[in-house]
C-alpha cells in the first residue's frame, strides 16, 4: 500500500525543519524537498498535500524562489506559510507588498471565518507567531480572507473549493498556541490523511524500499557506534542482511568499554545479521598523535587517519554498490548553509565518499530529527542505552585531553569519565543533562596521598544544559554528587590527585575542551 505523504517545499525559511516534524506529530509522514524540485517529480510522488514554507525573500523580487504555477492545478491541497502564503497569493494573481508595519513576535489573531477548515476548534483571539515585512495586500480571485490581525489585513486566506490555504503566521512554532491544531486540521481535515503513520511504519516502509532499491547489491557502512550510524546500520541489516558490511574503527579514543559494547551489539555474537569488521587501530592513532599538542592539528590527524583506515578496509572489499551514511536532518541543514568562521573542524565521516569506490550514497535517516532517529532505533530493537546516548564527538577523547594524547592519558580520562557517568546516572540526572563528561587537563599539581607527595593530573568535570549545542550553560550539580565523584576519582584513578569543576557557559567557552 502506498504511504500517505505530505511534501514540504523548502523556500529557505528558518523554521522549515519544524514543519515536517509537526506534520509527523500528526501521525502523517512528511518529507522536505527543495523548491527547485520538478513539478513532474512532485506529481509522481503523489502527495496527499503540499506545504510551502516561509523564506527570507520578497516574492516580487525577480531573483526570489518561485515555483511552477501549475502546482496549484494539481488538485492537491496546498498550505502556504509566511513567504509560502505570499507566494501562493502571487501565483494566483493576488498582490503582495511591503507592509507599512512589520509584525514580529506574539500577535493576536482575529479569525473572521471560524467555519474555515483550518480554524476548526481554534479559540477566537488565539495568539500566533508573526515574522514578516511583506504582506498580502489583495487576495487572489476566488479566495477569501479568513483571519486578520491589527496590522495584517490578510493573516489567513483560503479557497476551499480548490483546497488552497495560506497563513501569514507560523503555525509550526510553539509560540503559535494552537498551531498544531491548525496543521492537524490541514493534514487530516483538508488533505484527508488517515493519521495512522507511526515510526514503526517509517521503519517498515524504509526496509521495504531499501530492499527494492538495493536488490542484490553490496552495501558498506562506516559504523561509529553513535546513535545515527547505528540506527542506519540496523535498518540496512534488516533490509539486506549479509549484503551489508559495517566497518567500525576503534581509534582508541572511545569511552571506557565502548568498543566492546559496539562489538557486542553488531559483532558475530550480536543481534543482527550483517558482516562486522572491527579495526583495532588504537596504536596507530597513538603513534600519529605522539607529540602533537595543537587542537586543530589533533582533529585533522584523527579525521584523516579515520579515512586512511577505512580506505584500507574498503579496498579489501573491492567495489561496493552503496555507501550508507547516518546523515540526519540537522546535518543536511548545516551542510546546506555553509559554515561561517571555523571554530572547530568537526570530524564526521563526511570525507568517505572520496575514498570508496561505490555507485551511490544511501542516507536513510536524512529526513529525521535526532529524537525521531532515537524512536526509530528503539523500533529496530537497539538497546535504549545506545539509542539514548549523549552526543560524543567524532575525535572522541582526543578533544577531551588537553595537549598531547598518550595511551596513559586516555586510560586516565576513560576511568574518570566512567565514574562521573556512573554517579550521574545513579542520581537520574542523565535524563535531563545536555551533556556531561570528564576531561583531562594538561595540568599537574602537587598533592599528598598517605605520607607521600604526589605530582599528578587534574581532571575537569563538565556538565552542561543546552537545547541546541550552539549555546550551553554549566549545569548546577548537587554538591554531594560532586564530592562523591571527586573522592572516587582521586581514590580510584591512578595518576589523578585533583578534580576541577568547569562552570563556564558557551560562549565564551565551548562544550568540549578542544
Ligand atoms: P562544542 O565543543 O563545539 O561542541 O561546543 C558542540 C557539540 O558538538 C560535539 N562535537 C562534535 N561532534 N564531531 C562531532 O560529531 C566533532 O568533531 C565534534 N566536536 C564537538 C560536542 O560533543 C557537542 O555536543
Amino acid at each position: 500500500m502506498e504511504q500517505e505523504k505530505i511534501i514540504v517545499l523548502d523556500f529557505g525559511g528558518q523554521y522549515n525543519q519544524l514543519i515536517a516534524r509537526r506534520v509527523r506529530e500528526c501521525n502523517v509522514y512528511a518529507e522536505i524537498y527543495p523548491y527547485t524540485t520538478e513539478l513532474s517529480v512532485i506529481r509522481e510522488m503523489n502527495p496527499k498535500g503540499i506545504i510551502f514554507t516561509g523564506g527570507p525573500n520578497s516574492v516580487y523580487d525577480s531573483a526570489s524562489p518561485h515555483f511552477a504555477r501549475e502546482i496549484c492545478d494539481l488538485q492537491i491541497p496546498i498550505l502556504g506559510i509566511c513567504y509560502g502564503a505570499q507566494l501562493l497569493s502571487w501565483m494566483e494573481g493576488g498582490e503582495v507588498e511591503t507592509a507599512p508595519v512589520s509584525e514580529y513576535g506574539h500577535t493576536e489573531l482575529q479569525v473572521d471565518e471560524s467555519s474555515d477548515a483550518l480554524f476548526k476548534g481554534v479559540t477566537p483571539g488565539t495568539v500566533v507567531w508573526m515574522s514578516h515585512t511583506d504582506y498580502i495586500s489583495k487576495v487572489p480571485e476566488g479566495f477569501r480572507i479568513t483571519a486578520h490581525t491589527k496590522d495584517c489585513p490578510v493573516a489567513a486566506m483560503s479557497c476551499p473549493e480548490r483546497r488552497l490555504y495560506a497563513v501569514q503566521f507560523h503555525p509550526e512554532v510553539m509560540h503559535t498556541r494552537e498551531g498544531q491544531t491548525m496543521l492537524r486540521n490541514f493534514v487530516l481535515g483538508v488533505c484527508g490523511c488517515s493519521g495512522e503513520w507511526k515510526m514503526g511504519s517509517f521503519v517498515e516502509q524504509s526496509i521495504h524500499s531499501l530492499r527494492e532499491k538495493i536488490g542484490d547489491g553490496k552495501v558498506l557502512c562506516a559504523l561509529s557506534g553513535g546513535v545515527d550510524s547505528s540506527v542506519a546500520a540496523v535498518l540496512l541489516s534488516k533490509a539486506v542482511g549479509r549484503q551489508l558490511t559495517c566497518v567500525f574503527v576503534d581509534h582508541g579514543l572511545l569511552r571506557k568499554k565502548e568498543g566492546d559494547e559496539v562489538e557486542a551489539i553488531f559483532g558475530p555474537n550480536g543481534h543482527y545479521e550483517l558482516n562486522f569488521i572491527r579495526v583495532n587501530a588504537q596504536q596507530r592513532y597513538y603513534q600519529k598523535l605522539a607529540g602533537v599538542t595543537q587542537p586543530e592539528q589533533k582533529r585533522k590527524i584523527i579525521g584523516e587517519e579515520f579515512i586512511r583506515v577505512f580506505e584500507e578496509e574498503a579496498k579489501k572489499l573491492g567495489t561496493v554498490d552503496y555507501l550508507v551514511q547516518g546523515t540526519i536532518y540537522p546535518d543536511v541543514i548545516e551542510s546546506g548553509l555553509g559554515k561561517s568562521a571555523v571554530i572547530k573542524s568537526h570530524h564526521n565521516v563526511g570525507g568517505l565518499p572520496d575514498v570508496v569506490d561505490f555507485r551511490e550514497i544511501i542516507e536513510p535517516l536524512r529526513m529525521l530529527f535526532k529524537d525521531e532517529v532515537r524512536k526509530a532505533g528503539l523500533e529496530l530493537g537497539l538497546p535504549s542505552y545506545l539509542v539514548n546516548r549523549q552526543p560524543f564527538p567524532g575525535p572522541g577523547l582526543g578533544v577531551r585531553i588537553i595537549g598531547e594524547v598518550t595511551e596513559e592519558k586516555v586510560k586516565i580520562v576513560q576511568e574518570a569519565d566512567a565514574i562521573f557517568r556512573e554517579e550521574i546516572q545513579k542520581t537520574g540526572l542523565d535524563q535531563s543533562l545536555g551533556q556531561y563528561f570528564a576531561a583531562l587537563s594538561n595540568m599537574r599539581s602537587v598533592g599528598v596521598m598517605g605520607d607521600f607527595r604526589t605530582y599528578d593530573y587534574a581532571i575537569v568535570l563538565r556538565a552542561v544544559n543546552t537545547s541546541d549545542f550552539m549555546t550551553a550553560e554549566a549545569a548546577p550539580l548537587p554538591w554531594d554528587l560532586i564530592n562523591r565523584v571527586t573522592n572516587r576519582i582521586v581514590n580510584e584513578v591512578k595518576g589523578v590527585n585533583r578534580c576541577l569543576l568547569d562552570t563556564t557557559s558557551k560562549p565564551p567557552s565551548t562544550i568540549e575542551l578542544e
